[in-house]
């Protein structure tokens, strides 16, 4: 795992630093592999990134988007991370409509959709059962109580090692969220965490020894490039002589 932390100014920066991360390796995946395919975070700090994406000039029509979690509510619900990423980006560029594969959310039962979400994971990256997929980048956010996507503390989505797609909970709410087998597959992550309120959190995931139950972000160790891109008032409990 090589992780690089870079403790930036405020949003914007983050902002600016992972567009021009994600561009560049829209490029690399698109020469490479002819297409790039990308999972999205839900929450507030990647909002102004999706906005920034889609003033770019893109080669849109070779990027497949996913969601790295879902709230179990329908698109037009304003806790929709479906629906938030639309309004911000999606729906200003011409992706095509079949690239698009937003979490499903209508079945009572929500395992059911995680089941139905895993198989279009596998349709779209022609795996089979017990592969695990590739993205080329994972858009994570941190919670103050260090979970990512929808892995929270002390739940059972944490020890599901043999899904893609799994049933997240937080406090009863259920949510659909990638497993961390499937987020430690990408090629790149980028953490994207703002706010003074991340700072124990980042102390305790930083840490050589904590509790990964405790804290799931910790749990994020993947092959390829993992990136945190904090802004000062999170990034401060990296340089306070406590961490
Ligand atoms: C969600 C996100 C979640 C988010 C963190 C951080 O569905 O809410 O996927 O994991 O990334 O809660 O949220 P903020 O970026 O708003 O702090």
């Amino acid at each position: 795992m090589k992780r690089q932390v870079e403790i930036l100014p405020d949003v914007d920066a983050i902002v600016a630093r992972s567009l021009e991360l994600i561009v560049s390796r829209i490029h690399t995946a698109v020469e490479q592999r002819g297409q790039f395919t990308i999972a999205l975070a839900g929450g507030s700090t990647p909002k102004p990134l999706y906005g920034a994406i889609a003033q770019q000039d893109l080669p849109w029509d070779k990027l497949h988007i996913f969601w790295g979690d879902e709230r179990y509510v329908p698109a037009d619900h304003p806790d929709s991370n479906e629906g938030m990423a639309r309004r911000a980006w999606l729906d200003q560029v011409p992706i095509p409509a079949d690239h698009i594969h937003p979490m499903p959310t209508a079945a009572a039962d929500p395992a059911e959709s995680a089941a139905a979400y895993e198989q279009t994971l596998q349709r779209v990256f022609q795996v089979t059962d017990g592969e695990v997929p590739a993205l080329d980048v994972v858009l994570l956010g941190m919670g103050d109580d260090g979970h990512t996507a929808s892995l929270f503390p002390h739940t059972p989505a944490l020890t599901v090692g043999d899904r893609l797609i799994t049933v997240g909970n937080k406090d009863g709410q259920p949510r659909l969220t990638f497993t961390a087998p499937l987020i430690n597959q990408t090629r790149c992550i980028l953490f994207l965490v703002a706010g003074a309120n991340k700072q124990t959190a980042l102390t305790q995931v930083f840490a050589e020894t904590a509790d990964d139950a405790h804290y799931p972000a910790r749990l994020i160790r993947p092959e390829g490039e993992l990136w945190w891109l904090l802004d000062a008032a999170a990034g401060a409990a990296l340089n306070s002589p406590s961490s």
